[in-house]
């Protein structure tokens, strides 16, 4: 039972080595999925970008190769996450290009409308409280600026990843939600223009929204 445990809690907060091994092991596993994610957004170049949940950092380094003048934050609850982060962006945070903090989605430790992008890939369905957590990334999104998250594993994917998922979301404390509550978590949060894209065959889902100008 608790081998069994022990890869699950080390996706969801990664510690020790075991947690460096998966980090590593996800930065590869999920590069084509957040290819295939990014695909979806426009990312200009003097972009300000925060990537939430960041993981191993491959995210981060992806976004600041396309953000070249601009800046890209990385954020995670993970202590072993942030250091992967900071190792794996070394030169990018030497040049000031990159930033990594530690904090949770929950409370971020950012100001208000900071960031024209905010990226989540492989990460929303942990958050403790997903739609109070995210009114908080609506929170720190720029008006007019967009969200994207991105996923392997969704409600009604018809593959035995999002399978497994759903089945044992109790234990794991996944939130597994379906394409229409995607939809109804971005709008309820405060986003518009809200776009769910599924690529069927392998399972994946991107949804998108904006933050509305002040005045609209
Ligand atoms: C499955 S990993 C995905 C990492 C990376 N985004 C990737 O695609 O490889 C999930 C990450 O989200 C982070 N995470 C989960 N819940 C979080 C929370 N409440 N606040 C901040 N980070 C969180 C975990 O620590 C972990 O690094």
């Amino acid at each position: 039972m608790a081998s069994r445990n022990i890869p699950v809690t080390q996706c969801s907060k990664p510690t020790g080595w075991l947690g460096r091994y998966t980090l590593w092991r996800m930065n590869a596993s999920h590069s084509k999925l957040t290819d295939w994610g990014l695909q979806h957004v426009s990312i200009e170049k003097q972009y300000t970008i925060l990537d939430v949940g960041c993981g191993g950092g491959r995210t981060v380094s992806k976004l600041a190769a396309m953000a070249t003048q601009g800046k890209v934050y990385g954020v995670d609850y993970s202590e072993e996450s942030v250091a992967t982060t900071k190792k794996m962006n070394a030169q990018g945070i030497e040049l000031g290009r990159v930033e990594v903090r530690h904090g949770s989605v929950s409370q971020l430790p950012f100001a208000d409308g900071m960031f024209d992008l905010v990226t989540g890939v492989e990460t929303h369905f942990w958050w403790p409280n997903l739609t109070g957590d995210m009114r908080e990334v609506f929170r720190v999104v720029k008006p007019g600026g967009t969200l994207i998250v991105i996923a392997e594993v969704y409600k009604g994917a018809n593959t035995l990843a999002s399978r497994l998922a759903e089945k044992y979301a109790a234990q794991t404390g996944m939130t597994m939600l379906s394409v229409e509550e995607h939809r109804e978590l971005f709008s309820s949060a405060g986003f518009s223009d809200v776009q769910l894209t599924e690529e069927r065959g392998k399972g994946w889902i991107c949804g998108l929204g904006k933050k509305p100008m002040a005045n609209s």
